[in-house]
């Protein structure tokens, strides 16, 4: 039996359509997903849309919608934008489904079932844009302290979960699993955060009525954070345990936003701990982007657009640039010079180059007909060591989430196929008959070498790493014996590659 991963992205709001922001942790799960596929895995990969909670509803409002067309209607930008950027996911759950909302009633009564969901009242300050009631300690200059916008007095009667009772046992976890949130620097802030001392949470709303009910008592709803968390067991079919649920469950990571660290690594473990169910492994929380050195938002307009990203530049460099430009987990900023000068250099001069030059070669030199290798001579052989060993690199950069340092790694193969190009110097090679089977031999490392190297990009580049393949006559099935050096066959047809990626003037 192959072993399983499972990978989760954050569930959308549909109050907002999608930007740069929700593209990075889907690509990046995307890339993950893909990965392990092709280390023959058995890939779970989720992702979907949060629909429920206060910010839906008014926003529906303000358009003259119910929520659910709301929904509808913003929910399918998402799918086609994960169409557009070569999203391989498995499944897209929607908080508005059946299977969703029984799930979450159903987990919900349980809890209760067990006395840690009780029955109380809530004073506190509300923000209503980030859904998320504050103390007074907590606000900073009396505003909310995540988007500094006002805050009102609520008072209302509210279901609580007693999630003080878990503080010991989260940070009991939390100590004996190092790996459990990523990066360091964030799990430091949690750990800070928990030994504050852990509240009870208030884990339904009476003020709005756009969400899953209370079991037993329709005059609440259920908290939105509560509602959409519990989406990443209620997509594998829970409470049902025996089909995807008990395949797949714990989850191997939840990619995030560094903004919904605390939701994902401190409440959602103390809900499943409460209902008695495993945590996920891992955590993991990525960075922001700015733009132009800008926070982006709406009211400074600069809010990045993927579909026109991928119009003007094409799906594979937008991936690229996500990826490359900002290590996971750290922050970065996003600009149009950045990215022009990484399609250039890296893409259209790095990759692009090297194999419209090699194929050209091997069509010219042998017809497009893969010839053997004969006698590896030392410079074949560090090539050769180069690629294996940038494929073991790559494996281990991935697991710890590091995909710049993968690409960097992957970069320096190709680096190192042009000056290999440079050094074995295949024209002069051709002038002399007496030297074809060194010239065969250098063809076969050149094209061997890539011919790896685009099997394990098609991770990250999915459209141009087929095209590449297709053209070094590579269509085997994807499996991890792919990554072994040899894979090509002698004979294999060769043709000539158009230019992966144009260069872009501007
Ligand atoms: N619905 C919740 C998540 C529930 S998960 C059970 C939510 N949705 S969101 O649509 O507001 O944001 C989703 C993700 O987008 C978050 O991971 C957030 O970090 C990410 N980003 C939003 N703006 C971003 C940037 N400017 N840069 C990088 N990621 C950003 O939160």
């Amino acid at each position: 039996m192959k072993p399983t991963f499972y990978v989760t992205t954050p569930i959308y709001y549909v109050n907002d359509v999608p930007h740069i922001g929700h593209a990075y942790t889907t690509v990046a799960a995307d890339v993950l997903a893909r990965y392990k596929r092709l280390m023959g895995y058995d890939v779970y990969f989720l992702t979907g849309s949060d629909e429920h909670g206060q910010k839906v509803e008014k926003a529906a409002t303000t358009a003259g919608e119910t929520p659910l067309e709301l929904a509808d209607r913003v929910v399918k930008r998402f799918q086609a934008l994960w169409e557009r950027l070569g999203i391989s996911h498995n499944d897209f759950i929607r908080t508005t489904q059946e299977r969703h909302k029984n799930g979450v009633s159903q987990i919900f009564k349980d809890i209760m079932g067990k006395g840690d969901i009780y029955l109380g009242e809530y004073e506190d300050w509300y923000c209503t844009p980030c859904e998320t009631f504050w103390t007074e300690t907590q606000l900073i200059d009396g505003r909310c302290p995540d988007c500094n916008r006002p805050v009102e007095k609520l008072k209302e009667e509210s279901y609580f979960f007693r999630m003080s009772k878990y503080q010991e046992q989260l940070l009991a976890h939390i100590e004996a699993n190092p790996d459990f949130i990523q990066p360091k620097s964030k799990r430091n802030e949690i750990i800070s955060f928990i030994k504050e001392g852990l509240r009870d949470l208030s884990v339904s709303r009476t003020t709005f009525s756009w969400g899953i009910p209370v079991p037993g008592n329709d005059r609440h709803i259920i908290y939105v954070w509560f509602d959409a968390l519990t989406n990443y067991i209620t997509a594998l079919g829970y409470p049902d345990e025996t089909g995807n649920y008990g395949r797949y469950w714990p989850v191997d990571v939840h990619l995030i936003g560094k903004d919904i660290l605390r939701f994902h690594s401190v409440y959602w473990p103390t809900f499943l701990m409460a209902a008695g169910l495993p945590l996920p492994k891992k955590v993991f929380a990525h960075g922001w982007w700015t733009v132009e050195g800008q926070k982006m938002s709406k009211s400074l307009q600069n809010v990045i657009e993927p579909n026109m990203l991928i119009d003007k530049y094409g799906v594979d460099a937008v991936r690229y640039f996500l990826l490359r430009e900002v290590p996971f987990g750290l922050d970065g900023d996003f600009s149009h010079s950045a990215l022009v000068q990484r399609i250039n250099s890296d893409l259209a001069n790095d990759i692009g180059n090297l194999l419209s030059r090699s194929t050209a070669m091997a069509v010219k030199y042998f017809g497009g007909i893969l010839p053997a290798a004969t006698e590896m001579a030392d410079i074949d052989l560090a090539l050769k060591q180069k690629t294996e060993e940038m494929v073991a690199t790559v494996d281990k950069f991935i697991d710890e989430m590091a995909f710049s340092k993968a690409l960097q790694a992957i970069w320096e193969v190709i680096s190192a196929g042009n000056k290999y190009i440079d050094d074995t110097a295949p024209w002069a090679l051709a002038k002399d008959p007496a030297n074809r089977d060194r010239l065969a031999t250098v063809m076969y490392c050149l094209l061997e070498s890539q011919r790896i190297t685009h099997f394990i990009l098609s991770a990250f580049l999915p459209t141009t790493a087929e095209k590449a393949l297709a053209s070094l006559g590579w269509n085997e099935a994807v499996s991890k014996a792919g990554m072994a050096w040899g894979g090509l066959s002698a004979g294999a047809t060769i043709t000539k590659a158009e230019a992966l990626f144009p260069r872009i003037e501007e």
